[in-house]
């Protein structure tokens, strides 16, 4: 008999920033497999433009106006989930992102950071994991099940320079992911988990600018990151696809408190 270890059909898999680059990617590959995947953004417009690309491939896909840091609204798109699909269970946290006021260019030093951004910032990238994570997780416990992945990054385990406040946050995820797989596993039984991956560099469009200079080339921060990282190439976004399916997957059925990094060798280089 064929083992069904990594069947993930039928599944509802809720992705925040869901039609986000990466969110985008996850979203259409998992409505390939059968997933009834549930797309969490701000703009209406851009969701259902997913929505509508993913149901004419033949997927199952519905799209929810959402802001990852409205309570409210994280609480109307729980009810709406649950009238539509009776149950949520997986949650990836993709939303996240930075912005100029909270990034130090090479000519500037900390002194110069916005403090307004570099706190919407953390909130975004850490409040913006933990709100949707502790409404949807409500959903799961009721239901006796739950898996949830939160997006990590490089910059969780070493300060990446400039982006201060998205790798104070990103930092935090970490930690948050690992109190998380202990906190629900020992409250709720061990049919709860929680993982995170940590992606290498994707030229995305939050990173796009500090990556791509105006004519196109590498900037010399885009040269190097390929220099520190072994495969010398950044990662293509369909490249996360498979640490995704594993986590969503039974495969991982014993895995909690992981955090599975995918970046062409970037973590474990040194020279
Ligand atoms: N691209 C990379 O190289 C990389 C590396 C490591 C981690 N990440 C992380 O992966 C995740 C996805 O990022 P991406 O690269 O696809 O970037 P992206 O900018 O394409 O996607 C992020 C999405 O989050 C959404 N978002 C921002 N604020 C929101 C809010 N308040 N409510 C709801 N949605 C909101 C954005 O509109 C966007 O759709 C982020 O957490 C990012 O930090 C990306």
């Amino acid at each position: 008999m064929k083992n069904n270890l990594f069947c993930i059909e039928g599944k509802v898999v809720v992705i925040t920033g869901g039609y986000g680059i990466l969110g985008s990617q996850m979203a259409m590959y998992l409505a390939e497999e059968g997933v009834r995947v549930v797309i969490l953004g701000r703009s209406k417009e851009k969701g259902e433009e997913l929505e509508k690309k993913i149901k004419s491939n033949g997927g199952d896909a519905t799209f929810f106006v959402s802001d990852v840091m409205d309570e409210e609204n994280l609480v109307q798109n729980r009810e709406d989930i649950l009238n539509k699909y009776g149950k949520i269970d997986v949650l990836i946290n993709a939303a996240g992102g930075n912005m100029p006021g909270a990034t130090i260019p090479p000519d500037k030093t900390i002194f110069d950071v916005e403090i307004d951004a570099l706190r919407k910032v953390v909130d975004l990238n850490l409040f913006g994991s933990i709100l949707p994570t502790f409404i949807f997780a409500k959903a799961m416990v009721d239901h006796k099940y739950g898996n949830i992945i939160n997006i990590a990054s490089e910059t969780s385990f070493r300060p990446l320079t400039r982006v201060m406040g998205y790798g104070v946050a990103k930092a935090a995820i970490a930690n948050f992911t690992k109190y998380m797989a202990g906190e629900l596993a020992i409250k709720f039984g061990d049919s709860f988990r929680v993982n995170a991956i940590a992606p290498g560099f994707f030229i995305t469009e939050q990173n796009r600018a500090l990556m791509i200079n105006p004519d196109g080339t590498y900037s010399d921060r885009a040269k190097s990151v390929l220099a520190h990282t072994p495969f010398r190439r950044f990662g293509e976004s369909e490249e996360l696809l498979g640490a995704i399916h594993y986590l969503i997957s039974d495969a991982s059925k014993f895995v909690n408190g992981s955090i599975l990094v995918v970046d062409g060798g970037f973590d474990s280089f040194s020279i």
